[in-house]
């Protein structure tokens, strides 16, 4: 989608669509001409206008206006209104715009002197309206053959009345565009299949993508992984025909401090049947997700990439797929991790942990200073927070706080659960270091708590995205299916720790 600023007033744009927001109070939120505005007025008292959140109508040759048609997106209360609302409201206009086979729509950007409308005012609600325009205009069926092929939008026109767009505007669109496009970019990977993403091609995608926004990356095979003495992440990946890759990405810009160097570690297991302790074949395929950590992970490369923080930042993935075989790890077996700790694994099921174990060991021994991964770990935090929120873990509470505020700050829900001492009892093992799983109960911060164990001193925070990875309901402004989620809260992290 092209973003694209416009000087001409309302009374003068042309344009396919014109979007004006209208609040329940009946606020509507653009400088329209006298006569549109009673023509609203109208539709209102007769109540078809109701300004209800995300209602749409679509009005033609409206009175007043040359565009061709006006959009008129319910706003919800006035009251409360905020970013994420806006973010919300311009994904479901472009939806809806979409859905009539519309390929431009043009946007206000103008003082919303509503209410506590005002807070969504500025750059920042700038680049949530490009966020939700760009996210709002995904597809999740990218393998259908009866679909129009070319459904996206062309043109969003950010309309600026009667004045140039200031600089700081023109930096949020692109900010916003740069963000949107990765996070569709972590939604595309996390919907490919797992007989197309493989660990080899998502090695291959992460090399694309490093390629053409000029990042270093490397992709190492499993003679390398062996050479590295790998042995949980090996023990995981040697069930399956497809080998296992270690994808290193690094943004190193010259201008930046030598500390910190983040190291992002996405979960990256492209397909997860359980292994040996198989899981059940309902909703098994579900398991193509379970590499959304590292699709994360690669976004937010792909993304500082392009805004450039003078930060150094490590992406560490450890790709494999989990397979039951005659070559399958089983439950009992003793693994030596990279780390040098012995791991026994009681279930094979609990693969992501040990994956991240040897990911996390070589990130720091490559130099990170501060850890962060991201990792569908667990059912266990679906049924504490739902598909809504993101589980935060850690024990450094400065780095959990952090984090927390990056998700406040871009609209993704997030809740810190409790590591404690006294869970360690519940992951020791009879006959090695640490046994893979804790139980059933607290299962997502026993999980959480076996990964910190290979961080160590190092402050580290684990999200675990197995709920918010994906969501069943298709919204009015997001289409079903993969979410991209938390890939802008890391983006935003990463920004705030630039000096
Ligand atoms: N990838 C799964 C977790 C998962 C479940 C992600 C549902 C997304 C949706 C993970 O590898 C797993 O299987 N975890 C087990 C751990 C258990 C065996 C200790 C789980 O949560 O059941
Ligand atoms: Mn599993
Ligand atoms: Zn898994």
């Amino acid at each position: 989608m092209q973003i694209e600023f416009r000087k001409d007033s309302l009374a003068s744009l042309s344009c396919a669509v014109l979007a004006v927001l209208h609040f329940e109070g009946g606020e509507i939120g653009a400088p329209l001409p006298e006569e549109t505005r009673k023509l609203l007025e109208e539709l209102r008292a007769a109540g078809e206008l109701r300004g209800k959140e995300n209602e749409c109508t679509l009005l033609h040759h409206p009175a007043g206006l040359p565009v061709a048609r006006l959009l008129v997106v319910g706003a919800g209360k006035a009251d409360g209104f905020s970013d994420v609302r806006l973010r919300r409201l311009s994904g479901t206009a472009i939806r809806t715009v979409r859905a009539r086979g519309l390929r431009e729509l043009a946007w206000p950007v103008v003082e919303l002197n509503v209410g506590s409308a005002g807070k969504a005012q500025g750059p920042e609600a700038l680049q949530a309206v490009v966020e939700g325009a760009i996210l709002g205009d995904y597809d999740s069926d990218p393998y259908r053959t009866s679909t129009e092929p070319d459904r996206r939008m062309e043109r969003l026109l950010l309309v600026t009345p009667g004045r140039e767009a200031s600089e700081a505007e023109r930096a949020a669109a692109h900010r916003g565009q740069v963000m949107a496009e990765a996070q569709n970019f972590v939604r595309d990977l996390v919907n490919e299949p797992s007989n197309i993403l493989t660990p080899a091609e998502l090695g291959r995608r992460a090399e694309q993508m490093a390629k053409q926004f000029g990042l270093a990356c490397q992709v190492l095979g499993l003679e390398e992984i062996r050479a590295l003495k790998m042995g949980a992440f090996l023990a995981v990946a040697q069930g399956s025909d497809q080998p296992p890759r270690l994808i290193v990405v690094r943004y190193n810009p010259p201008d930046a401090p030598s500390a910190p160097v983040l190291g992002l570690i996405g979960k990256g297991i492209t397909f997860d049947t359980g292994g040996i302790s198989i899981k059940p074949a309902t909703d098994m395929h579900e398991m193509k997700t379970d590499m959304a950590g590292a699709a994360t992970m690669l976004g937010v490369m792909r993304a500082i990439a392009q805004l450039k923080p003078r930060v150094r930042v490590l992406a560490v993935i450890a790709a494999a797929e989990n397979m039951p075989s005659g070559k399958a790890y089983r439950p009992g077996d003793v693994i030596t991790s990279m780390s040098g700790k012995t791991i026994e694994v009681l279930n094979t099921d609990a693969e992501g942990r040990l994956t991240l174990a040897d990911a996390i060991t070589y990130a720091k021994q490559q130099g990170a200073t501060v850890l962060i991964d991201a990792a569908t770990l667990t059912g266990a935090v679906m049924i504490a927070l739902g598909n809504i929120t993101t589980g935060v873990f850690g024990w450094d509470k400065d780095w959990v706080n952090r984090v927390l505020a990056s998700g406040a700050a871009v609209g993704e829900k997030m809740w810190q659960l409790p590591v404690d001492e006294e869970y360690r009892e519940l992951y020791k093992s009879m006959i090695a270091d640490l046994a893979n799983t804790g139980g059933r109960y607290g299962g997502a911060i026993t999980a959480a708590m076996f990964v910190g164990e290979f961080a160590g001193e190092t402050p580290w925070v684990h999200l675990d995205i197995a709920g918010t990875r994906w969501s069943n309901d298709e919204k009015p402004y997001l289409a079903k299916g993969p979410t991209g989620a938390p890939m802008r809260t890391l983006v935003q992290l990463v920004t705030q720790l630039a000096p």
